[in-house]
């Protein structure tokens, strides 16, 4: 299979945060690749790069044969770029804002066809300003193919859609999916990443934290467990409770999660742990953790302790709502 894109130890720094600290992964050609990750974990950055609309630090990366540093016009017009904020003149309406587009590539894919792809064909005269989110974000879609790419570079389609929305576009990228494009999306949805794509790698703080199908990211989780439970009171010290646990712990609000590949001797050791201070363990679960919990848990290990994990040294009255992949 050839390899449309090589990225290799790819590191950029904004002042002394390390935004891409040391990324690597293959796209092959026709793939779809979904960089799965929460808000701030670099992924913006690692497209925009690959673009080349951003400069990088340091590493190696290959786009389509070419360093995106050193791309030019040639390069440009083999992809195409669908940005996080796109800023298309919204006095336009789709048909226009297409033509005015595609002038600027040497090869256009026929406008109608994809007024129609991207499901616009009743708004393809309305002014863009008078669409609806959802709506608008298909014609940046639309803008993104209109140089008939080889390359397409999603960020974050379909953020802040509702779920009908959502599906609609998710129906849009599934055609591209089948003309045989190779795609790279953004997400901070799980489903989306799972629905969409061939391959994921899970993103948090500038770094690939897993990387496979989602079917072998799901495999490697089935062992598994999820023990979970709330606490009654939030001033209690967690130090003792998840210092000896095998598996890793998280609190959301009051709610506390353990993830384990060894649930007996974990559950064991909570129970215990309650029982010696007289705490009742309401809404006590244990069950098989699914991709989310296993996402959560991936992300979760990579963000600030005060933000989104019981920590040792923490109490739970200090961790707050985890990272959700809907929010
Ligand atoms: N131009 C910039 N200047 C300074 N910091 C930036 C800039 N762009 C992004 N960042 C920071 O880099 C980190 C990664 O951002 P980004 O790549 O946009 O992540 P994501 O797309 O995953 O939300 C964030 O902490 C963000 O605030
Ligand atoms: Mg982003």
């Amino acid at each position: 299979m050839t390899t449309a894109i090589t990225v290799r130890e790819l590191t950029k720094s904004y002042g002394d945060l390390r935004a891409v600290d040391g990324v690597s992964f293959d796209v092959a050609e026709g793939e779809v690749l979904a960089i799965l990750g929460p808000n701030g974990a670099g992924k913006t950055t690692t497209v925009e790069i690959l673009e080349g609309h951003r400069s990088r630090d340091g590493g190696e990366v290959s786009v389509l044969g070419t360093d995106p540093d050193h791309g030019g016009p040639r390069f440009r017009n083999r992809i195409g770029v669908v940005l996080q904020a796109a800023g298309v003149d919204r006095e336009l309406s789709t048909r226009e804002a297409l033509e005015l587009y595609g002038a600027a590539y040497s090869s256009q894919r026929p406008i109608d066809e994809l007024i129609e792809l991207v499901e616009l064909t009743d708004k393809a005269d309305d002014r863009i300003v008078s669409l609806s989110g959802g709506q608008r974000r298909r014609v940046d879609l639309a803008l993104g193919l209109i140089g008939n790419p080889e390359l397409i570079f999603l960020d974050e389609p379909t953020t802040g859609f509702d779920p009908r929305a959502r599906r609609r576009s998710w129906d849009v990228i599934s055609n591209l999916t089948s003309l045989g494009s190779t795609i790279v999306l953004t997400t901070h949805y799980l489903d989306e990443a799972e629905y969409l794509a061939d391959r994921v790698a899970v993103m948090a703080k500038g770094r690939i934290v897993a990387d496979g199908t989602p079917n072998e990211l799901r495999m490697s989780v089935e062992s598994d467990t999820k023990i979970a439970f709330d606490l009654p009171r939030l001033d209690e010290p967690l130090v003792g409770l998840l210092e000896p646990l095998t598996g890793q712990g998280r609190g959301r609000g009051r709610r506390v999660e353990i993830l384990t590949p060894a649930p007996t001797a974990d559950l064991a050791h909570v129970t215990s742990w309650a029982m010696l201070r007289g705490i009742e363990l309401e809404g006590l679960t244990v069950e098989s953790a699914d991709l989310e919990d296993v996402y959560l848990s991936l992300v979760g290990e990579h963000e600030d302790l005060e933000d989104t994990e019981v920590s040792t040294d923490t109490e739970v009255s200090t961790a707050t709502e985890g990272v959700r992949a809907d929010g």
